[in-house]
């Protein structure tokens, strides 16, 4: 059964060590974490929660209020959405199923809150991958748009 929890300091050593996975830098090249830092902060506007599959953690969801993130990275962006940043850190637990559960939980979490009208995703534009698995869980292209250095594309999931 896949769960999640709140991330915490005690995660550092394995979220470290996930960021190390070439999977995982593909599809998120320049963001540094700064996870030292970010794990003991539990600001208003973010959620760092780890997913575990029978207790075991394999992977990590971050759930952002993009209006009110401190560092504005969504840039103009309505209030009451979401934004997701998901995945799963070992190779041989990608395409078992177990993302498409973690992210039904976050939507789940997202939309229990009656005032979020939608959820934003940026994978890159190369990751189709990614694209593939939004797309089957109901998201829709909104844009492509640049983040920094990357060329990323905009899906939203809004409330059913
Ligand atoms: C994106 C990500 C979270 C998806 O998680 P996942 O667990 O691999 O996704 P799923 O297993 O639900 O689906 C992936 C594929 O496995 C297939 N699959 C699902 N369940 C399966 C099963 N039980 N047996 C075999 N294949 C299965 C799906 O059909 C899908 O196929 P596709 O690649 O042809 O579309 C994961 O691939 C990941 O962490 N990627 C690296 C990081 C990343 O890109 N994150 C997104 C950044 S925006």
């Amino acid at each position: 059964m896949i769960t999640l929890r709140t991330a915490n300091l005690d995660d550092l050593d394995l979220l470290k060590y996930w960021d190390t996975k070439q999977h995982i830098i593909d599809c998120d090249p320049d963001e540094d974490w700064d996870w030292e830092v970010q794990l003991p902060f539990f600001p208003p506007w973010r959620e760092q929660l780890m997913a575990e599959l029978d207790g075991e953690p394999i992977g990590f969801i971050q759930i952002i209020d993009p209006y009110l993130e401190e560092t504005q990275y969504w840039g103009d962006v309505p209030p009451n959405k979401r934004a997701i940043d998901i995945w799963i850190g070992e190779e041989s637990n990608l395409n078992m199923g177990y993302g498409t559960m973690m992210m039904k939980l976050a939507i789940d979490a997202c939309f229990k809150n009656e005032a979020i009208t939608g959820i934003l995703i940026d994978p890159l534009k190369s990751n189709l991958k990614a694209h593939r698995f939004y797309e089957r869980m109901g998201f829709q292209f909104i844009e492509e748009r640049k983040f920094g250095d990357s060329d990323c594309f905009i899906f939203e999931l809004k409330r059913p």
